[in-house]
C-alpha cells in the first residue's frame, strides 16, 4: 500500500485488502499446490482428494486462477509455474520454512490488539528454542536467496580481506559476497542454532570453504576478530536505539581503521518517518514479535553511528528492483585508514554527510 487514504471508497478498498491474502493462505493451509502438482484436476476430483466441499473449492480455485497461481481451462485447473515450484512441496525450489513463517505471521497479525494494548510482543513467555531458530533461519535463506547475489554484485567490497556477516543467520549474504570475490574470507556471527543452518548451506557451495562461524550474542559480548567490512542486514529493527548504539560501538571496535559497517534494513526515509510504506508496516511485525524492535529513519541511524564513533556515513543506492528494502543501504566508515572514496562502483552515488 503506497497511496494515502482520502475518500471512504479508498478506506473500504484498503480494509478489504485482507481478502486475497486470506485466499492465498487458505490454499497454503490446504497444501493445494502440492496436491495439484503437475496434473490437471477437475473440482470434484480435487475436492475429494483434499476432503473439502466442491462448492468451497470451486470458488477458491476460481480466485486463485484470477490471481494467476492456477490456470483454468473449462472446468479444470493446473498449477502456474510459480505454484508448481516454490509453492509445491514436491519441488526442489519449494520455500517451505518461509511459507510457514508467512502463515504464522498472518495468524499473529490477527492478535495485533494484544500488542497494541500492552506494548509487548505476543507470546513473550515462550523461550527461544533451537528448533524454532533453525526453521526461522531457513526461512531467512529462502527470503534472500535471490536478492543476496544482486546486492553483492553492487556493494563494493574490493580490497577487503575479511568480512563479518553479523547476525548473518543462514549466511546467504556472506555466501553471495564470497561467490563474487574469490580472495575474500568471511565469518558469520550468530546464535549456535542459526550457525548450524549456515554450515549446511555453505557445504553446498564451493566458496563455502572460505566461510567460518562465530557463535555470539552481540548484545552481550564483544565481537571477536578484526574485519574490513561488517555486513549487518535485517538486525537493526530487532533492537531499541540504545541497544543498537551499543552494537555499533562493538562493531566499530571489531573494524580495521577505515573499515566499513554496512547496514541493510527497513529504513524510513522521509522527515516524519512514514515512508516507504513497507518499512512502516514492518514496524508492526516488530511490535508483535520483538521485545524492543521498531523501524527507524536513516537519518536517526546515521546520528547513532556518529555518536558511536564512526567518522562518515552515507546512503548507498542500489538499482531499483534489486533491493531487499527501498532506497538504499547505510555505509558507516571507521576512522583512519583509506577512505571509501576509492569505491568505483557507479551505482553507489550515495549522499554523504
Ligand atoms: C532477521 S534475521 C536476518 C538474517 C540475515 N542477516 C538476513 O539479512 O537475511 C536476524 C538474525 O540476527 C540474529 N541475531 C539477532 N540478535 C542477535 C544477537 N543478539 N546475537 C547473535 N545473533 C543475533 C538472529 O539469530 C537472526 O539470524
Amino acid at each position: 500500500m503506497t497511496r494515502r487514504i482520502a475518500t471512504f471508497d479508498e478506506f473500504r478498498d484498503a480494509v478489504s485488502a485482507y481478502r486475497l491474502p486470506r485466499i492465498l493462505i487458505m490454499a497454503l493451509e490446504l497444501d493445494l499446490f502440492t496436491k495439484i502438482g503437475v496434473r490437471r484436476w477437475t473440482i470434484p476430483q480435487l475436492a475429494k482428494s483434499l476432503s473439502v466441499s466442491e462448492r468451497g473449492l470451486s470458488i477458491l480455485c476460481r480466485n486463485l486462477a484470477m490471481a494467476g497461481l492456477l490456470t483454468k481451462t473449462g472446468e479444470s485447473y493446473r498449477n502456474s509455474r510459480l505454484a508448481a515450484t516454490a509453492l509445491n512441496a514436491r519441488h526442489a525450489a519449494y520455500r517451505k520454512n518461509y511459507l510457514d513463517l508467512m502463515m504464522n505471521h498472518e495468524k499473529d497479525w490477527g492478535r495485533l490488539g494484544e500488542s497494541v494494548r500492552t506494548g509487548r510482543q505476543l507470546d513473550e513467555d515462550v523461550p527461544e528454542e533451537p528448533g524454532y531458530r533453525q526453521r526461522f533461519t531457513w526461512a531467512m535463506h529462502y527470503r534472500t536467496v535471490e536478492t543476496a547475489p544482486k546486492i553483492a554484485a553492487q556493494v563494493d567490497v574490493h580490497g577487503a580481506a575479511m568480512l563479518l556477516d553479523l547476525g548473518g543467520g543462514p549466511g546467504t549474504y556472506a555466501m553471495a559476497f564470497l561467490s563474487k570475490h574469490p580472495r575474500l574470507r568471511a565469518t558469520v556471527g550468530d546464535r549456535p542454532a542459526a550457525l548450524e543452518v549456515a554450515r549446511e548451506i555453505a557445504a553446498t557451495h564451493k566458496a563455502g570453504s572460505r566461510l567460518s562461524y562465530v557463535p555470539i550474542d552481540f548484545t552481550q559480548e564483544a565481537i571477536p576478530g578484526t574485519y574490513d567490512v561488517i555486513w549487518y542486514s535485517n538486525v537493526l529493527h530487532i533492537y531499541s536505539p540504545e541497544t543498537n548504539r551499543a552494537i555499533f560501538r562493538r562493531a566499530l571496535a571489531a573494524l580495521n581503521p577505515g573499515g566499513r559497517l554496512l547496514i541493510q534494513d527497513a529504513f524510513l526515509h522521509d522527515r516524519e518517518g512514514l515512508r516507504p510504506a513497507e518499512a512502516n508496516l514492518f514496524a508492526v511485525s516488530m511490535l508483535l514479535f520483538t521485545e524492543e524492535g521498531n523501524t527507524y529513519t536513516a537519518a536517526a541511524t546515521r546520528g547513532w553511528l556518529k555518536e558511536a564513533g564512526f567518522s562518515r556515513t552515507k546512503v548507498l543506492r542500489m538499482k531499483p528492483g534489486t533491493e531487499d528494502w527501498e532506497d538504499g543501504i547505510l555505509e558507516a566508515v571507521a576512522p583512519g585508514g583509506l577512505s571509501s572514496k576509492r569505491l568505483k562502483n557507479p551505482v553507489q552515488q550515495g549522499r554523504s554527510k
